[in-house]
């Protein structure tokens, strides 16, 4: 049996209710807020996200879905050779299980040649070929000639060795549609795409950007509850000129103040604010440095992936999870002691704007978040119902990015809620939401079920949920069906109704059963609602 491959998960209905009520209600919340939908690609250029979140974290050295895609060079250039001389052979045969990938038999008017077809051929397997050719095709009259077909780069090469080898070699060109070979990755975030959007689509000139997303991002990370390899973010960025007033501590209250009203509307109680700042550029190198000099003692008793960090990348150690490192990290300087004053000034702000708003918050000058675009605000909401994997969402400040891709100064802000957590967090009230038909609509007897069809198609078109049973069930077998499903009315489409133009309905719930003129039926099911 072929099952969902481990980390990934099907989402079934009841549940999918749930998803779909959260994605309705952040819809409506991202509307007040006057954020807009984007909507990225699902894969992007490895180097994207190398060049974002940094080669040091370890969404991008252990846990991004790579792969190299590349029309095959053989292939390509056989093609090119196929095309050009087709005519002067009969017949022409792939042949398998020779050292080369690529190898044809080529049957002309006078005798066979077996064409191997380059790039990068390894020349010293020619002589086994024609070894090999030899022996298995003894019925052959002629010794099959061999020709060697390589690109022009590969010319000066691969003649030393035809020549050796008595081989004829043709060189052939690279047809122009011919793409190098790219490295792609499944997007493990959305901030590197959007901001990559952003500078491709020239967004600056639309002033500030308040876009939100929600789709699927991958990790390979160890699956356990709460941690899935193909997860589901719903996020959003703030991003533009500094001149539209995307650098503003007003726009990190208002993402906050957003979160805050956001897991409020769903309903999700105990949620905590964690806030720090992680300084700017200039903040980092100072700090970087402090950490540098008093890791350098300790460095040799702590983890192989800190002991690298503490030279590639001091403050990625924050994110070893290994215990006996744990009282080490702890002695370790904090970024709050070096914050310039700009910087500490828009941390300030930040935070007297959510205190009068009314946001309640905690410092933790520990969090610096496993991604290296962050400068100054960085936050995460944690809730005490999901046990190790708290964190239901995080965000900050990424100033520079949108230079380090190559962009214009952008600074930008923003966060990514973890759904999967989000649904976990508000699994409870999953019964609350689920949708249940509002009528099970029950033809009954032959020739019924075009009738039913009809009635449900009129009822529907008046927003009425309704469900369509089969003529061949009977009577009992309707009721059970409709009652399963949880339908609040069922609705008897029989001879006798259709010639009435009047149809039972009765109340699952109540048991009470009303006669009901065609025209009035959307109307008594829907004012019972
Ligand atoms: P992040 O902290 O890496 O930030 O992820 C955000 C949230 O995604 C986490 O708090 C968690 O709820 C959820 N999450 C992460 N990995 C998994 C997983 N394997 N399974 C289930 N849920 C997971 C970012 O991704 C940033 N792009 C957020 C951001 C936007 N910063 C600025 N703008």
């Amino acid at each position: 049996m072929i099952k969902a491959v481990r980390g990934t998960r099907d989402l079934l209905p009841p549940e999918t209710a749930l998803w779909n009520f959260v994605e309705a209600a952040v819809r409506d919340v991202f509307h007040a807020y006057n954020f807009h939908e984007i909507r990225t690609p699902i894969f992007e250029e490895t180097q994207l996200f190398a060049r974002a979140v940094g080669e040091e974290t370890d969404v991008v050295s252990k846990e991004m879905y790579t792969f190299y895609v590349a029309d095959d060079p053989q292939l390509v250039l056989a093609q090119a050779w196929l095309l050009k001389h087709r005519s002067n052979y009969t017949t022409i045969d792939r042949l398998g299980g020779y050292a080369f990938k690529t190898a044809f038999a080529a049957h002309m008017q006078n005798g066979v040649e077996v064409v191997v077809v380059g790039p990068s051929l390894n020349y010293f397997d020619l002589p086994t070929l024609r070894a090999e050719w030899n022996s298995s095709a003894p019925e052959a009259e002629q010794e099959p000639k061999l020709v060697v077909v390589v690109p022009p780069e590969e010319e000066q090469y691969a003649r030393i060795h035809t020549k050796e080898n008595d081989i004829e070699l043709r060189v052939v060109e690279w047809p122009d549609k011919y793409e190098p070979p790219q490295s792609l990755t499944l997007r493990p975030e959305n901030t590197a795409g959007v901001v990559r959007a952003y500078i491709e689509h020239k967004l600056w000139d639309r002033g500030l950007s308040k876009l939100y997303y929600i789709g699927p991002q991958f990790r390979r990370e160890r699956p356990q509850k709460g941690r899935y390899r193909q997860f589901y973010q719903i996020g959003a960025e703030v991003i533009g000129p500094a001149s539209a007033g995307s650098e503003s501590p007003a726009r990190d209250a208002e993402i906050l103040e957003l979160l805050a009203t956001l897991l409020d509307r769903l309903g999700i109680q105990n949620w905590t604010l964690e806030l720090n700042s992680v300084g700017c550029r200039s903040d980092r190198a100072t700090y970087n440095e402090a950490l540098r000099k008093a890791l350098e003692p300790v460095k040799d008793k702590m983890c192989t992936d800190c002991q690298r960090r503490a030279v590639t990348n001091p403050l990625r150690v924050f994110d070893c999870k290994v215990p006996a490192d744990q009282p080490i990290i702890e002695t370790l300087p904090r970024i709050s002691q070096f914050l310039d004053e700009p910087c500490r000034k828009h941390f300030e702000q930040v935070q007297e704007i959510l205190k009068s708003v009314g946001v309640e918050f905690q410092l933790n000058d520990r969090l610096v978040r496993g991604l290296d675009y962050y400068t100054r605000t960085a936050f995460e909401f944690t809730h005490g119902a999901l046990g190790a994997q708290n964190a239901i969402l995080g965000g900050g400040r990424y100033d520079g990015l949108s230079e380090s891709l190559g962009g214009p100064s952008a600074p930008g802000i923003g966060f990514a809620i973890g759904e999967d957590r989000l649904v976990l967090a508000l699994k409870e009230s999953a019964e609350a939401v689920q949708r249940k038909p509002d009528v099970y609509i029950a033809p009954l007897g032959a020739g019924m079920d075009r009738e039913a069809a009809r009635l449900a198609r009129e009822l529907r078109r008046h927003d009425v949920i309704a469900d369509l049973g089969d003529e061949t069930f009977r009577l009992k077998k309707s009721f059970e069906t409709a009652t399963k499903m949880g339908a609040r009315y069922i609705l008897i489409v029989g001879e006798n109704e259709v010639k009435a133009n009047a149809f039972a309905l009765k109340n699952l719930e109540s048991g009470q059963q009303v006669s009901v003129p065609r025209a009035e039926l959307a109307k008594t099911i829907q004012s019972a609602k």
